[in-house]
């Protein structure tokens, strides 16, 4: 791949975390998804939360009954944890296959994670037995604790919960989702081939001046939080590097306009529409357009135990215009990017 390259085919991509809502917004965001991505890790934080076995099957198939007419797009479902998560009933939807790996949300961490987990200590049965079958833990890896300043909440996590957690239990396959931090990188470097991270595109395009500088961008909100340009630089070095424990999760987290801004704006990017255009102008930038089939379809089937999908897709160097808005099936959403050209376009 030389630098001049106007096109760039891999392997079609999997989006490893992705909010795809419910109702009719389900059926407005979906097809973006589908477009882009062969697969993708379904996030479970709906309201209600999916916690059982029974409601995550009947989400996946509201899902399916979203797909645009001949979509072959699987999506992979995950499992909600609390604190009362039994742990045959993880064990029995992973053996089925109704989802593929459980969520740990910290509670109150995040959009739609009031029925978390508290303690890491009451689901420690549920981690042993994830463990012992070989099932990954998906992590949203902030503390919750009110004294600690919302900058410094992942890399807190990581000394309070994390590595304490990899230590005790190294067997268990962990994700560590949407790294925003340099020490978040150092982190994952320093484990072994059980654990892995996703990195979504703000974190590789913005740092938190992007939200902050100017005025207040609520457009640019979302959870953790974007962090000084210093961590960018890292998670884009992970992303760049090669490394097989680094893969693409967009953590496409749709909310409508009118909740964004607003007093009280809640967390989430809705990147899904031009993720790949996104990813791609990264690695062009760090001149590692060699490294992107590797991140963005290769490293997280090969973490998951998954084959690799069939079939390619290509992308352009080209004007690509994101709108300022999509109607996403009558909730108007602005998606990441909103307003910019980017240098690439996905072909159809
Ligand atoms: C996500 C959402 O809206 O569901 N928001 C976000 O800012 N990323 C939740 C999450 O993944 O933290
Ligand atoms: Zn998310």
């Amino acid at each position: 791949m030389t630098e001049a390259a106007t096109r760039l085919t891999i392997r079609r991509p999997d989006d490893w975390h992705v909010h795809l809502r419910d109702g009719a917004v389900l059926a407005g965001v979906v097809p973006f998804t589908a477009r882009q991505f062969g697969r993708a890790i379904v996030m479970p934080n709906l309201s209600p939360p999916m916690t059982d076995c029974a409601g995550v099957a009947a989400y996946r198939q509201r899902i399916m009954a979203a797909l645009p007419e001949g979509s072959d797009f699987t999506p992979l479902m995950t499992l909600y944890l609390t604190d009362s998560t039994d742990p045959d009933e993880v064990a029995r939807g992973f053996a089925d296959g109704t989802f593929v790996a459980a969520k740990l949300y910290p509670a109150h961490a995040t959009t739609g994670s009031a029925h978390g987990v508290t303690d890491i200590a009451n689901i420690r049965a549920v981690l042993e037995r994830m463990a012992a079958i070989g099932m990954p833990l998906l992590v949203h890896g902030e503390v919750t604790d009110a004294h600690v300043d919302i900058f410094d909440r992942e890399a807190v996590f990581i000394e309070r919960t994390l590595a304490p957690l990899v230590r005790d239990l190294p067997e268990l396959k962990v994700v560590f989702e949407h790294v925003t931090t340099r020490e978040a990188v150092q982190f994952v470097e320093s484990c072994g081939s059980n654990v892995a991270a996703t990195i979504t595109p703000q974190h590789l395009q913005i740092n938190r001046n992007a939200m902050l500088v100017g005025g207040i961008r609520p457009h640019m909100y979302c959870l953790p939080v974007a962090k000084r340009e210093v961590h960018r630089l890292a998670l884009r070095q992970a992303a760049c590097s090669g490394s097989a424990r680094f893969f693409l999760g967009t953590d496409s987290a749709p909310h409508a306009q009118s909740l964004k801004e607003a007093a009280c704006g809640c967390a989430g990017i809705f990147n899904a529409p031009f993720a790949l255009e996104s990813y791609v102008q990264v690695f062009d930038e760090e001149g590692a357009l060699d490294k992107f089939e590797g991140f963005a379809s290769l490293n997280g089937p090969a973490f998951y135990g998954l084959p690799v999908n069939p079939g390619t897709v290509t992308l352009e160097r080209g004007e690509c215009r994101v709108p300022e808005t999509i109607d996403a099936n009558g909730t108007a959403i602005v998606p990441f990017h909103a307003g910019e050209v980017l240098g690439w376009r996905l072909l159809a």
